[in-house]
Parts: C-alpha cells; sequence; structure tokens
C-alpha cells in the first residue's frame, strides 16, 4: 500500500526520492507526488495520478532540493487523483505525507475548518497537515504539535513532514504504520520501508510506536511519544541492494520463484544450528503445548493449513488454522497451554496485527510470529520471532515467501515433535526430507518450458478447478490464488474429496482441472476423483512425482515432476502451480507483478 520516503542531504535529493519511489512501487499504488524545498528556499510539490514515471516526467531536473519527502499513495479516502494525492500542504510552508488511516479525520476537519482552514482533497492526510498547521500557529514548536497530533489522532500512521520555515529538518512520525531511518555520511533518509533506502545506506534505525524523529544532514534525533529524548540502536539491513531489482527476469515474480532453491537453503541455514531445531525458541515452551491456533491471510493462511497438517500427524498437537480477518471480530475460546502462531510475509497486515491484540487479551501461552521482514510490528509483538530468509519479495503475488514458510514450518513441526518427545526417526525423516528441497525445486524449475506450453491450455479460459488431497489440499488452495491473482481467471481450489459435493457440477469440456499427485496412501482416491472428471470431459493437468503410475491421453496431462514423495512434498508441489500461474498471466498480458486492485502489504482492514 502508501509507502514514504524523505531525504535530507548536500547532494540534490531530488533523483533520489524518485528512486526510492521506483523501489516502493511493488507496495501497490495509484497516485504519486513528491515535495521540496529548492535552492531559492521555495517550497516545490509536484503530484501525479498513476506511475511514478508519469511524476518523473513532470519534475524539472533543472531545480534541486537538498531536503524533500515523496509518496505512492494507493487510494482509501477519495479517489486516485493529482488532488488526493500526497503531499498535502497548509499555509504554503508545510509538506506532509501519511500512511495509514485516520478514523476520527471527519471531526478533526470539521473543527479546523471552523478555525478557517481550506481542504482541497477528501482525504484524511490533509486533517494531519492542518492540524500541524493550527498547531504550529499557537506557537507550538514541530516537536509538541508532534505530541499533541499523537493524542488527537485515531488510527494507525506514520508521517513525514517538513517546513519551509526550517528547511534543515524533516519530522517523522510512527504509530501503526512503519518508518524507519536511513542513517548516511553527512545524509539522513526516512522510510516506510528499508527496501527504498538500501542503495543509499544500510544502517537502519527502526522505529517504534509512538517514537518521533527529526532527521538533518548530521544527525537523526529520536523522542518518546512525550516528546523526550531517547536513543534507538543503529541495526544493518542484509536487503541486499540488488533484490529490488529485476536483473534479466521480465517480471520480478518469475525472479522469486527461480530464487525459491536458494532462500530455501537459506532459511534452512538459519533455523538450524548444529542438532538444534529453531535454538531461538525454548524446548520449556514448546514441551507446553497442547494445542496451536494459527492466524493469518491469503497465502501466508495457505502455509498455517499445511503446517496443520504436518503439526498434528508428526507432533499429535491439535491445531486450528484461521484467517485473521474472521478472528479479530469474534470472540474466541482458547484452551488452556494454546500457543498463537501469528504468519506474515510482510509482517505490517491489518488483520493479522489485530489478530495479536486481541490474543494479548486472551489466555495463550504465548505468541509466535513466522515473518519475512525484521522488526516489522508482527515480529515485535509477538513473544517469540521466526524469521524466513527469502529477501525483499516485490511480486504482490507471494511466491518465495510461501515455500519459505513452509521450510519454517516443517522444522516448527520438527522442534514441536522432538520437545514433545515423538520418535527420533520421525524427527530425522522431516530434516532429510527438508535437505532434498532446494534441489528439487531446482529441478522443477528446468521444466519451466513444458509448463509455459501448459499454460496455452489455461490461457482462454474463464474458470478452472485445482484440486488436492491431504497436505496438497492448501497447494491447491495457494495454486487457485496464485492463479486469480495474476491472470485474473476464476479458480477455486477444493480438496479432491469435496469434488460430489458440489463443484462436479461445473466439470464439462472447457473446464480445465489442475491436479497435484503424490505417491501417498491417498493416490488410489485421488485416482477415483480424476476418473470422476474424465467422465464429465474435464481436461485435467496433473504435477504427479515420479512413483505416480499415471500416463497422459487425450483429456489428461500428466507432468512428471522430479520429485520423490515426502512429508516436504508439498514445498516443491506448489512451484509448478507458480510458474503456470505466471506464464498464464504474461500470455493473458496482465501486469503480473502489480495486478489490479491489489496491494503488497494490506495495512488497512
Ligand atoms: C499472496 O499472493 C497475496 N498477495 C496475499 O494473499 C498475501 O499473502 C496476504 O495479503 C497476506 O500478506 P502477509 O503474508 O504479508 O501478511
Amino acid at each position: 500500500m502508501c509507502g514514504i520516503v524523505a531525504a535530507v542531504a548536500e547532494r540534490n535529493i531530488v533523483p533520489l526520492l524518485i528512486d526510492g519511489l521506483r523501489r516502493l512501487e511493488y507496495r501497490g499504488y495509484d497516485s504519486a507526488g513528491i515535495a521540496f524545498i529548492d535552492e531559492a528556499n521555495q517550497l516545490q510539490r509536484i503530484r501525479s495520478a498513476g506511475k511514478v514515471q508519469a511524476l518523473a516526467d513532470r519534475i524539472d531536473s533543472e531545480r534541486p532540493g537538498h531536503l524533500g519527502l515523496a509518496h505512492t499513495r494507493w487510494a482509501t479516502h477519495g479517489g486516485p487523483t493529482e488532488h488526493n494525492a500526497h503531499p498535502h500542504t497548509a499555509s504554503e510552508r508545510l509538506a506532509l505525507v501519511h500512511n495509514g488511516i485516520i478514523e476520527n479525520e471527519q471531526a478533526i476537519r470539521k473543527q479546523l475548518i471552523e478555525h478557517g482552514a481550506t481542504f482541497t482533497s477528501e482525504t484524511d492526510t490533509e486533517a494531519i497537515v492542518h492540524l500541524i498547521d493550527h498547531l504550529l500557529a499557537q506557537g507550538q514548536s514541530m516537536l509538541d504539535c508532534l505530541v499533541e497530533v499523537q493524542q488527537q489522532l485515531q488510527g494507525s500512521y506514520a508521517i513525514a513532514v517538513l517546513d519551509q520555515q526550517h528547511p534543515d529538518t524533516i519530522w517523522g512520525l510512527r504509530k501503526g504504520s512503519p518508518l524507519v531511518v536511513g542513517v548516511g555520511v553527512g545524509e539522513h533518509f526516512l522510510a516506510s520501508d528499508a527496501a527504498a533506502l538500501v542503495p543509499l545506506t544500510q544502517q537502519m534505525m527502526y522505529l517504534q510506536e509512538g517514537d518521533i524523529v527529526a532527521i538533518r544532514r548530521d544527525q537523526a534525533a529520536l523522542y518518546d511519544q512525550q516528546g523526550k529524548p531517547i536513543e534507538r540502536t543503529i541495526q544493518r539491513s542484509n536487503l541486499d541492494p540488488e533484490s529490488s531489482e529485476r536483473g534479466h527476469y521480465r517480471h520480478f515474480m518469475l525472479k522469486e520463484i527461480h530464487e525459491q532453491p536458494a532462500v530455501i537453503s537459506a532459511t534452512l541455514d538459519g533455523c538450524l544450528n548444529g542438532t538444534r531445531i529453531l535454538p531461538s525458541l525454548p524446548a520449556e515452551l514448546l514441551s507446553q503445548v497442547r494445542a496451536i491456533h494459527i492466524l493469518a491471510c491469503g497465502t501466508s493462511y495457505h502455509a498455517g493449513l499445511t503446517a496443520k497438517y504436518w503439526i498434528e500427524s508428526l507432533a499429535g498437537i491439535p491445531v486450528s488454522v484461521e484467517v485473521a480477518s474472521e478472528f479479530r471480530n469474534r470472540r474466541p475460546a482458547v484452551p488452556e497451554h494454546t500457543l498463537m502462531l501469528a504468519i506474515s510475509q510482510s509482517g505490517e497486515t491489518a488483520d493479522t496485527l489485530a489478530a495479536l491484540e486481541l490474543a494479548s487479551e486472551l489466555n495463550y501461552l504465548a505468541t509466535i510470529g513466522l515473518c519475512n521482514v525484521p522488526e516489522s510490528a508482527l515480529t515485535r509483538a509477538c513473544d517469540h520471532a521466526l524469521m524466513t530468509r527469502a529477501g525483499l519479495e516485490v511480486g504482490v503475488a507471494s511466491t518465495k515467501a510461501f515455500t519459505t514458510q513452509l521450510t519454517v514450518l516443517l522444522l516448527f513441526t520438527a522442534a514441536l515433535a522432538q520437545a514433545q518427545d515423538k520418535p527420533k526417526s520421525r524427527i530425522a525423516e522431516v530434516l532429510d526430507a527438508l535437505g532434498q528441497v532446494a534441489q528439487q525445486t531446482r529441478e522443477v524449475l528446468a521444466l519451466e518450458d513444458q509448463i509455459e506450453a501448459l499454460a496455452y491450455r489455461l490461457a482462454d479460459k474463464q474458470h478452472a478447478l485445482f484440486l488436492g488431497r491431504g497436505a496438497e489440499y492448501p497447494i491447491a488452495l495457494e495454486g487457485a490464488l496464485k492463479l486469480k491473482e495474476v491472470s485474473y481467471i476464476h479458480a477455486e481450489g477444493y480438496a479432491a474429496g469435496e469434488l460430489k459435493h458440489g463443484p462436479l457440477a461445473l466439470v464439462d469440456e472447457s473446464l480445465p482441472v489442475v491436479v497435484t499427485a503424490s505417491s501417498n496412501e491417498l493416490l488410489k482416491k485421488l485416482e477415483s476423483n480424476l476418473r470422476e472428471v474424465q467422465a464429465r470431459g474435464g481436461q485435467l493437468i496433473v504435477f504427479a512425482d515420479r512413483a505416480v503410475t499415471l500416463d497422459s491421453n487425450d483429456d489428461m496431462h500428466v507432468m512428471h515432476l522430479p520429485l520423490n514423495h515426502s512429508i516436504a512434498s508439498p514445498i516443491v508441489q506448489v512451484v509448478p502451480l507458480q510458474l503456470l500461474a505466471y506464464h498464464v498471466g504474461v500470455i493473458r498480458g496482465t501486469d503480473v507483478d502489480q495486478p489490479r486492485n491489489l496491494a503488497k502489504s494490506v495495512t488497512v482492514e
């Protein structure tokens, strides 16, 4: 969703801000804008609906600036128009950008209008800049204003604001939405996401809830929500500056699909310390667990569903998995010794964070967050954090985040089984299976040309059905989600055993049915489901492991994957479904990296 980048430097910051916005494009947005103080100490503001390039085209490269802020906006209050784009201004001296939502905006707007403010947009953001303007006019310092703003505003927000009358400082404030300070040599930056800053500096200070910051060329001064000076440690970001580059790949989604063998290996390395599995989790905690609640959204929810199969069969602990948007709005019953596991690639998803907030009022044994972004709101809110090492995921459609989540979840299953005194041989089996996943994934990726050829069978369809059984049922759900996100084809994922209970009515010769088949104890049952589809003329595409003895015929295309069945098979089985969705999207000419209407991090309810 929205993105913020701001800079104070001796060099011209305008191209830096535009480059920063480009690195934030992946979050999803519909307009962009920039404000800076030029060399004549004039406040310049340029905004544009549409892409960052449209904004860049309007900027006069002859007019440099040394202090400024910029924004990509994903419309919530008011349409995606130029006049709603950020930065918003007041009294021709303040310019402000904002991520998040102000819940009491109407009341504040009304009061400020009564005091003479003139609003020019439908955004909630404009209320913030007029509120600061109003407080400054009463003689308060900017620091005092930001302390007061926190008391008056309800909702979640990160803001950056500049004052043309103090052209050496940009102020930032974090309350509910992330904000990070980039520390350079004689220059400082602010951003909603470290990815915007990594080419400029790797030294980051992550603001915490209520923190206020003043960045100047030579320093970043931090204050708590009462305005008292505080310190935050500087951490080195391990984000690869090239992770926000596409390299030789046509799309980020394709690049990220191909990165999977490397990031799965990196994730495994990060989670094992000699014989210790997930050393950051205390064994005494895991030994007390009697039930687990998993909360997540979208792809992360599918990872949680897969984990339920693994945890219940290996560790014998009951697991319930629920979408966070439902959980947050009900009163869940929590049995004693229940662990809450929240899964989120970004660590910013509003529904998952709200579920965690609710968890703090309930009787959980502990909360664990599984996340891909260090220092995210999710990792800070949980008692324990488990990290995937997928690196920056730019494509809106999650791919490498999913397979690395599954990798950690299977390790988590092994750690639980170990702590619950389950047979050592089963744990060794899991570790052995995981050790082969990266290579198997590499071999599946080598089949890309054949999968691309299969994509043509789906490209002109309106609907598709994905089927799986056991731990591959969530993989069918994920395959269907990928296809709908990037190709806009309506796709449903079903447990193959449910076919007869409804979806069979959809099957005719126009319906492609995509199936993952593993040589496990459920294969015979799955084969019966395939026959049910064939009997109704459905067009089957089956991705089978090497021991499945199915052959292609007129209405069934079987692609054998270089994969031996193991508990880790679902991690590899999803890869051909990702490639299939990607190539269908490309054939149909969609924007696969930034599908319409979607944002990478869903930071609003
Ligand atoms: C996946 O392809 C999605 N775009 C989406 O479903 C995503 O998984 C969901 O919004 C949750 O995001 P999170 O993992 O960052 O919390």
